[in-house]
Parts: structure tokens; sequence; C-alpha cells
């Protein structure tokens, strides 16, 4: 589970983008109420210019392993045709949502969109999610579909430019083209739907800048342009968009610095500028941030230090500032100002610091003048990461840190001893400590974290042997002892016997499997 909390982060997105969709599909389910089960009015027959509309969509789609269009046949396209819903009183259809089921893998329909949609004017959600195999370009027709609400064309094989008539869809809220091959630049005629509240553009081709249009966009809470090839700079009038939760920008191109207007977002709970190519000093606003749940701001150009003003953003729970050029200490007093962190990723930058302050001051542990060393980790934190840094220093006497799993402390220049308390780290799954300057033996209560199932103690100074006891240690997949000045024979069971030796060369005199046997003195 390499990425689990970023994983976590995207499983948040998910189902905010579900939101709408699914208030949507209340609104529908009250669209089908009103048809009526066992009223006495008879509810009109279908529409036949809506009944045209949709065979015309169904003779574009040349296969369909979902079963969903076999159930389009007969007149009445209000009655059992799946995935389109009437108004009751009219009979002019109002919805038409085709989402292939699960396994998402097995279900599809191959074919393209037909401008026919265009005439089913009286459509207020749109919804083709999914489908894998839909291709060809997004229909300039429907641009007619003036009651549309919300347009969810995701998870597609949708190609070329996002037609500039979309423009004309005043009524539109929720656009979601996510997930397609779309290509060209963002329409600016977008700009002139005011009534949108979500954006979702996510993986596809996208090029060029944000148009300026979009400044009167002033109702969108969601915005996500990740996963394209975007550039230019992030516009300063994302910072009047009161109302924005999520903003991801992530693996684009943007460049330039992050405009200091985006502190005034105070409903922003997830800010991803992920993989770009922007630069210059974090400004310190981010820190009045108050909502933020997440903020990912890692592989880019970001120099200077960690803003103080960060270390009070109560409600964050993932930060990833890795591979920058940050520089400075490393940030104390994270106890109190970060209390909900669950994931913090400082990697790869240049921090320095001192690995036991930084500790000592995120220890919960009240202060306690006979146990004044007492380090108890904050229960909520599970992932931590300052590998490739030049952090000094050594490990402090750990007192309890049970929730923590992931501990990435390698390529710094980290000295002193293991502590035998380490194994007080009891849900540790990933240690690494690599490439640092840790010298004495490896602690035997290591044998004791049962959990471990990576293991990197490589390029260091260690001595003695490798615990025997390690033996218990059967989770562990991935373990790497080599450059150090080990000795003895290798605990003779799996796993340790079945690494690669490679994981125990340049060492002083390690024997056993894998290496070649002890000799007899
Ligand atoms: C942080 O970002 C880096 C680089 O983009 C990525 O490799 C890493 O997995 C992220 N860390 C976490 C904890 O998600
Ligand atoms: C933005 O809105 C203002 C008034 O609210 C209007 O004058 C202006 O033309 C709009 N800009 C665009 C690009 O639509
Ligand atoms: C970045 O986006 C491109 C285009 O959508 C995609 O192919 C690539 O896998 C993405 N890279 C990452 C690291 O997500
Ligand atoms: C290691 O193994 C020995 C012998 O089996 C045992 O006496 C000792 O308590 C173990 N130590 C730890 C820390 O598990």
């Amino acid at each position: 589970m390499q990425l689990s909390a970023r994983h976590l982060l995207h499983v948040l997105a998910l189902l905010l983008v579900a939101l709408p969709s699914r208030s949507a599909g209340h609104a529908n389910e009250a669209v089908v109420d009103a048809v009526g089960h066992g009223d006495d009015r008879p509810s009109p027959p279908c529409s036949p210019a809506d009944r045209a509309a949709l065979l015309g969509f169904k003779a574009g789609v040349a296969v369909d392993t979902t079963g969903i269009l076999a159930t389009w046949a007969g007149g009445d396209c209000c009655g059992a045709w799946e995935g389109v819903t009437c108004d009751a009183t009219t009979g002019r259809v109002v919805a038409l949502q085709l989402e292939a089921p699960p396994p998402k893998e097995r279900h599809y329909m191959q074919g393209s969109l037909s401008p026919s949609l265009g005439g089913l004017e009286f459509l207020q959600a749109f919804v083709v999610r999914d489908m894998g195999r839909i291709g060809g370009a997004i229909p300039a027709a429907l641009s007619r579909l003036t009651r549309l609400r919300e347009l969810y064309l995701e998870g597609n094989m949708l190609a070329g430019a996002i037609p500039g008539s979309l423009g004309k869809l005043t009524s539109l809220q929720y656009l979601s083209l996510a997930g397609n091959r779309l290509d060209g630049q963002l329409p600016p005629e977008l700009g002139a739907v005011f009534g949108l509240e979500q954006i979702n553009v996510a993986r596809n081709r996208l090029s060029g800048a944000v148009p300026p249009s979009y400044k009167n966009l002033s109702r969108l809470a969601y915005l996500d342009l990740s996963n394209n090839l975007l550039s230019g700079a992030v516009p300063w009038f994302i910072g009047q968009f009161k109302n924005l939760a999520l903003l991801d920008l992530s693996n684009n191109s943007f460049s330039g610095e992050i405009p200091a207007s985006l502190s005034t977002l105070h409903s922003l709970t997830d800010l991803s500028l992920s993989h770009n190519k922007l630069g210059g000093q974090i400004p310190p606003q981010i820190g009045s941030l108050r909502s933020l749940n997440s903020l990912a701001i890692d592989d880019n150009m970001f120099v200077g230090s960690i803003p103080a003003s960060f270390l009070g953003l109560q409600k964050l729970w993932y930060m990833n500032l890795s591979r920058n050029g940050l520089s400075g200490p490393l940030p104390t007093g994270i106890r109190n100002a970060l209390p909900s962190m669950v994931s913090m990723d400082l990697s790869h930058n240049h921090l320095t610091g001192n690995v036991d302050q930084f500790f000592r001051s995120l220890s919960t542990a009240s202060p306690d003048v006979n146990k004044a060393s007492q380090i108890v980790l904050p229960q909520k934190l599970e992932h931590l990461d300052l590998s490739e840094n030049r952090i000094t220093g050594a490990l402090p006497d750990f007192t309890r840190g049970a929730g923590l799993k992931w501990l990435d402390i390698s390529s710094n220049a980290i000295s002193g001893q293991i502590p035998s308390s380490i194994s007080k780290l009891s849900s540790l799954e990933r240690l690494d400590i690599s490439r640092n300057r840790i010298r004495g033996v490896i602690p035997a209560s290591m044998a004791e974290m049962m959990h471990l199932q990576w293991l990197d103690l490589s390029s260091n100074a260690l001595i003695g042997r490798i615990p025997d006891n390690f033996t218990r240690l059967t989770r562990v997949r991935h373990a790497n002892f080599r450059a150090n000045k080990l000795c003895g024979r290798i605990p003779q069971a799996k796993p340790f016997n079945l690494f690669r030796p490679a994981a125990y060369a340049h060492n002083l005199c390690l024997c056993g499997k894998p290496l070649p046997p002890c000799r007899k003195i």
C-alpha cells in the first residue's frame, strides 16, 4: 500500500464528485415517483420527438455489453427504458443516465454520441459514465439542451476539443468530462455559464492556459483540471471563488508562483498543485486556509522554508511537500498545531534540523519532570516521510507510537544508535533508516515488530549480528542490510535465508544462506 494516504485522498475526491450526481439521483427519484405508481391519472406516453432522439443515440452504439439498450424497445420510452426518466405530466425526457454496472472493466458501450441527442430539449441531466468505448467528438448539438443542469460524460473515449458551444448551456451547474481523450484548449465560452458549481476535466490531454473569462465562475465549488497538459499561471481570480472546496491542478505544467489570493478561500478543503513547474516561496498566507484537509504541492520547485503559519491548520490530515527545494529546519510544535495529521511527507528537500527534537515536538506525552524523555507519537499519525534531506541528530527513545505504519528517515545525516525502544512503534509496516550514519547493534527487540513488511537498514555503520529472533518477522517481504559492518550467521529461516545475496553484501563477515556457509571455528 505504497500510496495509501494519497489513495484515500482520491477516494475522498471521488466521493465529492459523486455528491452532486447523488443529489441528481434524488431529484430523478422524485421525478420517477411523480410518474405515478397506481395513481388514477394515466401518464402521458413518451414524446415521439424524444423517442426519436433516443433511438438516434441507440443507433450510434454498435456494441452494448451493459444490457441497457436492449431494454429500449417498444413505443413508451418513459416506461421500461432503462436510464430514461420522463416528466410525469408532459411525457418529456428529463434525465438520461447511463452508467456501466460493475465490474466496470467488463461492461462497455462502443460507438459515439449521436447529435440527435440535441433533440432532448427538456433534458436536465445527461450522464454517460464509464462506458469505456464511447468515442468520437462531443456533438456541438448538445448546446441545444438549454435546460441541462448536469452533464457527466466521464470515463469514455471522447476525443477532439471541448465544443465552445457548451457555453450556451446557461443552466449548467455540474460538468464532468473527466477521463476521456479530449485535447485542445479549455473553451473560453464556458466562462459565460455563471451557474457552474463543478468543473471536472481531469485526465484528458487539454493544453494551454486557463481562459481569463473563467473569472466570472464565482459559484465554483469544485475545480479539477488535473492530469492534463495545461500551462501558464495559476489564475489569481481563483481566489475569488468563495465556495471553492476542491482545487486540483496537479500533473500539468502550470508555472509561476502560488497566488496569495488563494488564501481567502475559507471553504477550501483540498488543494493539490502537485507535479507542476511552480516555484518561489510558499506564501505564508496559505496558513489561513482553515478548512484545509489536504495540501499537496509535491514535485514542484518551491524554495525557502516551510512557513510557520502552516502550524495551525487544525483539520489538515494529508500534507505532501516532497520533491521541492525547501530548506530551513524541520517544523516543530506539530503536536498542537496540526492535531489531525495522518500523513506527512517532507521528503526530497534540503531540510535541516534535529530528528530527536522533531520527535519530541511531536510527542503527546504530558511533560513530566520525572519522565522528561517520554515520547508518545500522536495516535492518528500513520505515515511520516523525512527521507532525502539533511537532517541530523539521533533517534530518541520511543514510549509509544501505535498508529505509525510508515517511517522513512533514509538518506539524511542521522547518527547515534537504533534505540531498542523502536519496537514500541508496534504497528510499523515499513521502516527505512538506510543511508545515514547509524552505529551500534541491531536491537533484538525489533523482532517484536510483528507487522513489519519492509525493513531497510542498509548503508549505515551497524555492527554485530542480525538477531536470530528476526525469524519471527514472517511478514517481511523486503529487507536490506547491505553496506554495514555486520558479522555472523544470517537467521536461517524464511524469509531471511531467501532474500537476494545483494541484500547482505558489503558487510564485515555475514554468512549462511543466501551467502556461503559459515566456517566452523
Ligand atoms: C508525495 O509526493 C511524492 C512525489 O510526488 C510521491 O512520490 C509520494 O508518494 C507522496 N507521498 C504520499 C504520502 O502520498
Ligand atoms: C463577467 O461578468 C461581468 C458582470 O458580472 C460582465 O460585465 C463581464 O462581461 C463578464 N465577463 C465575461 C468574460 O463573461
Ligand atoms: C499525468 O497526466 C498524464 C496525462 O493524463 C498521464 O498519462 C500520467 O500518467 C499522469 N502522471 C501521473 C504521475 O499521474
Ligand atoms: C530472542 O530470543 C531469545 C531466545 O529465543 C529469547 O530468550 C529472547 O527473549 C528474545 N528476545 C526478544 C527481544 O524477543
